[in-house]
């Protein structure tokens, strides 16, 4: 394996950036590319010195080691070209890598100017995407070939928003608004990832970029636009998908974190933890949402982490919800 990484990683400098299969994910743009380069710059260097300094040992150990009781050891204190040497060599090294990674976060922490500015909400455990014309989604989807700036925030605990493919992570902060930038060079699907521990459904708060051609993605942001003519429960369905699909199934029969909404509308005898029975209707659907804590489906007590959405959702996403979750039977 690590020659393998060590054989790719050689190859890739030598040959330049060539198509050479690496252990990185996919390069999904420059900034991804020259973080790429010093990673592989460090890696290399990182392997010569180990090398260097192993093997002077092994080396060193076996040339003077010390033959019969008539061996006499030299005495030695210091060499001070030699301390020199090994003194500056590194520090050289250092500077030298510290300013080329200057160089890089440099130019990734500057915002460009003209971009396009998408809000991106961290909460437990999800993210939304919302744009200038009101849109929202669970999914970060951009134009390809151009500058686009998250600016990112949370309504409850930091988060992390992680774009393997872009080298790009960001904390998502709640009361205070942080950002990313970003300029994809390819269309496609890529992971995004929460890398800040921020609760049970933590490693499940995952989601997709989505880089579009700019003419696909006019598109798409328009027909998102029309969701407000959409019937209610499909606004429900687009909202689910965005807020509760970390927690729940909808079209399965079986849990998630919390509990599956498949056949729960209109339940008559549905047990809550307080050991009450209650009747599955509008009224109980939206205090859930709302507060999820009051009334706890039976079995999910000690894991029920679910976060209120009182002041998250309007009186119509609420009802839209609602209407959703009566479709799913
Ligand atoms: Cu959000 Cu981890």
């Amino acid at each position: 394996m690590l020659l393998w990484i060590i054989k790719n990683q050689l190859f890739k400098v030598l040959v330049g950036q060539a198509e050479a299969q690496s252990f990185m994910p996919a390069q999904g743009s420059e900034i991804a590319k020259s973080v790429d380069s010093l990673y592989s710059f460090l890696l290399i260097v990182s392997l010569i010195a180990c090398v260097i300094v192993i093997g002077g040992m092994i080396f060193f150990a076996i040339k003077y080691k010390r033959k019969s009781d008539n061996d006499k050891t030299a005495y030695i204190s210091h060499d001070t070209r030699l301390e020199i040497l090994w003194s500056v060599i590194p520090l050289v090294i250092f500077l030298f890598v510290f300013a080329w990674g200057w160089v890089i976060y440099h130019e990734m922490r500057t915002m460009p100017k003209d971009a396009l500015e998408i809000q991106v909400m961290g909460q437990q455990w999800n993210w939304t995407a919302e744009y200038k014309n009101g849109v929202k989604s669970g999914e970060i989807v951009i134009p390809v070939n151009r500058d686009v700036k998250l600016i990112l925030s949370s309504s409850d605990v930091i988060h992390s928003l992680y774009i393997p493919t872009f080298r790009i992570k960001q904390d998502a902060v709640p009361g205070r608004y942080t950002a990313l930038s970003l300029k994809a060079e390819g269309t496609g699907e890529f992971h995004i990832f929460c890398t800040e521990f921020c609760g049970t459904s933590h490693s499940g708060m995952m989601t997709k970029l989505r880089v579009l051609s700019q003419a696909d993605f006019d598109k798409w942001l328009a027909e998102e636009g029309d969701s407000a003519s959409l019937p209610l429960a499909e606004r429900g369905k687009k909202l689910f998908n965005i807020k509760c699909t970390a927690c729940h199934y909808a079209n399965e029969d079986k849990p998630k974190i919390g509990p599956s909404l498949q056949h729960l509308f209109g339940q008559e005898n549905h047990p809550v933890e307080s050991g009450v029975i209650k009747v599955v209707d509008e009224n109980y659907i939206r205090e859930s949402i709302l507060y999820p804590q009051a009334q706890i489906a039976k079995g999910y007590g000690p894991r029920s982490a679910m976060t209120a959405f009182q002041g998250q959702l309007s009186e119509k996403e609420v009802t839209s919800l609602i209407e959703f979750i009566k479709t799913l039977k």
